[in-house]
């Protein structure tokens, strides 16, 4: 089918869907909050949802964001065709292995108008989420961006088009029959014309790195040479996240933390609130929490949420709040408890861990490695482990997280867990594995 033919179409029946989703009836989820020992009060300002974006959307719209959300980011898929994995190190106790579990699919059986349909649905969603100041941001390739651009003029104005951002890279491959694609397109949109924009600098380099000595110019010098402030350009040479690079989280798409930063400062100040729908690894969220920002983001991805809990449990700063819709259990634990009631600690030894590898898609290598480490040392599959409460409305309250260590690519067995003050509680256990199977128990 023609695309070009299709857009009008694809405009009507989205519009059309987007009334009728904010018109429909509100979305159950089941709710976590995760309380950070770091925060000094109880407020609850980020989330994460882990369901289809539209639902997450509607959601917000029935509790009040409309017109709230300072700034979209988004790294939606770009129609490769491709399906991502994340990498995962783990160890059988003598041996490290790596396994690749499926992350997420960017394959549309009815090719690039579906794509479309889906991206167009999403953006009316967006632009109802963003305030008046608010600023989008949608991260694509050469291929997609002139047709999202077009979508994007007709549902935020032409003239509300601020920016197409080239982010410009080294790594990938070499053309061979055509120039080598280095850079990702980013469109920014603003709502209104009195949107947050803080010009960012950067360097730019003297004619022969040389000092000019201008009246009234700041020069500065470097290894490089001598060079003076400019407000940041279009172009941005950032590196992608290398296979060295300490943030790396093994999330195929994830991305570097500068180039997120340069967004947030550039269009938020420390009262907005950021949205990213389509968060992949959690990238946006860990740079807010860096930033001081609020955040929310969302992912469909049963990988990505481990990922996510996982990257924020190691350094988060705030309290949040998972929202959930699906959550099929294939693994179970097994564990022991001691109390001691003089000082409210409960013991909790892990014993052993099983997932029904029947239920789960796996690739047949991934499996015989998993197989193995559940045969051996099954803990060392559990990647973040949640102990909490239920509340009065049934939220599970989680009041100590523990991750995978990193470097011993191995889990603690032997948790101790102040419970002062939640004797009248029942606590809970909660554990994600390393593909993201989740189980939940009472222990106590
Ligand atoms: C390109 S990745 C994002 C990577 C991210 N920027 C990062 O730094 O890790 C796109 C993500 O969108 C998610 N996704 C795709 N369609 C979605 C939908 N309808 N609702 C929620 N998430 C979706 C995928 O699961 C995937 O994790």
């Amino acid at each position: 089918m023609d695309i070009i033919k299709s857009i009008p179409e694809i405009l009507e029946k989205s519009k059309a869907e987007f009334k009728e989703i904010k018109a429909g009836k509100k979305h159950v989820f089941d709710k976590e909050i995760i309380l950070n020992p770091n925060q000094r009060d109880d407020t609850i300002k980020n989330k994460l949802y882990i369901c289809d974006n539209i639902k997450a959307m509607k959601d917000l719209l029935d509790r009040g964001y409309s017109s709230k959300l300072d700034l979209i980011c988004i790294d939606p898929p770009f129609f490769t065709k491709a399906n991502y994995s994340h990498r995962v190190e783990i160890s059988d106790g003598l041996k490290k292995h790596v396994i690749k579990p499926f992350a997420y699919e960017d394959t549309w059986k009815n090719g690039f108008i579906e794509y479309l349909e889906m991206i167009t649905l999403r953006l009316f969603l967006m632009k109802e989420l963003l305030s008046q100041r608010g600023t989008i941001y949608v991260h694509l390739d050469s291929k997609a961006v002139h047709y999202v651009k077009i979508i994007m003029d007709y549902i935020f104005g032409r003239n509300r088009f601020l920016n197409e951002i080239i982010w410009s890279y080294k790594s990938g491959g070499t053309g061979k029959r055509s120039f080598s694609r280095k850079h990702d397109n980013i469109l920014v949109y603003t709502k209104t014309d009195s949107y947050i924009f803080n010009p960012q600098k950067e360097k730019s380099y003297n004619r022969g790195l040389k000092p000019y000595r201008f009246k009234d110019v700041k020069e500065y010098e470097d290894e490089v040479g001598w060079y003076t402030l400019v407000n940041l350009k279009d172009v941005w040479d950032i590196n992608m996240v290398g296979r060295t690079s300490s943030e790396r989280v093994g999330y195929a798409t994830q991305k570097p933390e500068k180039l997120l930063e340069r967004i947030i400062l550039s269009s938020t100040d420390e009262s907005s609130i950021v949205a990213d729908f389509f968060t992949g690894s959690g990238t946006l969220a860990s740079v807010c929490e860096n930033n001081n920002r609020r955040w929310i983001i969302s992912d469909m991805g049963k990988v990505s949420e481990v990922v996510i809990r996982k990257r924020l449990s190691n350094k988060i700063q705030s309290n949040y709040e998972v929202l959930s819709t699906e959550n099929d259990s294939y693994s179970s634990v097994e564990l022991d408890t001691n109390y001691d009631e003089n000082k409210s600690i409960v013991n909790i030894i892990l014993r052993k861990y099983s997932i029904d590898l029947e239920k789960i898609e796996l690739g047949l290598e991934d499996k015989e490695i998993i197989n193995t480490i559940l045969l051996n040392n099954s803990l060392n599959l559990i990647e973040y482990i949640g102990i909490g409460y239920k509340d009065k409305e049934g939220s599970f309250i989680i009041i100590k997280e523990i991750s995978r260590n990193t470097k011993k690519l191995n889990i603690e067995e032997n948790i101790l867990v102040s419970i002062s003050n939640l004797e009248n509680e029942m606590i809970y256990l909660k554990t994600i594995d390393i593909i993201g199977n989740i189980t939940l128990k009472k222990i106590f």
